[in-house]
């Protein structure tokens, strides 16, 4: 099924970093030199660590054009950047602290003050960085999986789903509920983009690990769509490639593991 993506299998989770980090710094170089700049949206949670470290590090550090990277990220939690709950704080402890990438190039979800001016300046600065004529949507998304079928902020059965044009919104997530059932979720508001701009990108990678995601890899990937159930459904880009980076554990219960679709 083309449409629910690629899948391709790694040994474990430190070859499936290794291939994130790979498709980065290629994706990075062929967009620099076709067009002078690279444009990726990072994802928060625990997966992308050992990915934002090896892009910190040589080989990956040295191949990327930094100078010409422009990042973003996909949710953001409502707390303060340096909150160790924060997604910000993550990729800059990880990656962006340690690379030599402009500060001005580095576009972060800040929500803790006030979340409609959050959402708003995220939506302008989106709008004026992508719609058209300029570049078309992001070069490369990066996006997660929690074990309820949420991706970015888009958690089950919240209003945001149905979000048809706006690119950022905000979300409640209540742990109580069952929306947001992550450790590090709770209640707590967040910030995230909309299923419209993600599906804006040339590529979307769907990063997993771990036989506790096994489940929800099969579902979202090969089981019926219930994208109010499993919003990680929504995720179909519109003219760009989908691809699930997982390990054996997390494809363990699809037809394909193993295999190249
Ligand atoms: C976040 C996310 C979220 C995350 C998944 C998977 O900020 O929490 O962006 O969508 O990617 O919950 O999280 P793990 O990688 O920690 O399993």
């Amino acid at each position: 099924m083309k449409e629910r993506g690629t899948v391709t299998v790694f040994a474990d989770p430190e070859a499936t970093a290794s291939g994130v980090a790979s498709l980065l710094a290629e994706e990075a170089k062929r967009a620099v030199s076709e067009r002078g700049a690279f444009s990726v949206v990072l994802s928060g949670g625990a997966t992308p660590r050992r990915t934002y470290e090896l892009l910190s590090e040589p080989p990956f550090r040295d191949a990327i054009p930094w100078e010409r990277v422009h990042v973003f990220w996909g949710d953001e939690r409502c707390v303060q950047p340096g909150d160790p709950r924060s997604n910000e704080r993550m990729a800059r402890e990880t990656l962006l602290d340690k690379v030599p990438i402009p500060r001005d190039q580095i576009h972060p979800l800040r929500c803790a003050e006030s979340r409609p001016a959050a959402v708003a300046r995220y939506e302008s600065l989106l709008r004026a960085f992508f719609a058209p004529p300029a570049v078309g949507g992001p070069d490369v998304i990066l996006l997660g999986l929690g074990d309820n079928g949420h991706t970015a902020s888009l958690f089950p059965y919240t209003p945001v789903l149905a979000e048809r044009d706006r690119w950022v919104a905000e979300v409640f997530v209540d742990a109580a509920t069952g929306a947001g059932t992550t450790a590090a979720g709770g209640d707590l508001w967040r910030v995230t983009l909309t299923a419209p701009l993600i599906n804006t990108a040339a590529i979307v990678v769907f990063m997993a690990t771990g036989l506790a995601k096994a489940s929800v890899v099969r579902e979202v990937v090969e089981g019926p769509y219930h994208p109010d159930r499993l919003p990680a459904q929504l995720i179909r880009p519109t003219h760009g490639g989908l691809r699930w980076f997982l390990d054996e554990e997390a494809a363990a219960h699809l037809r394909l593991s193993g295999k190249e679709p």
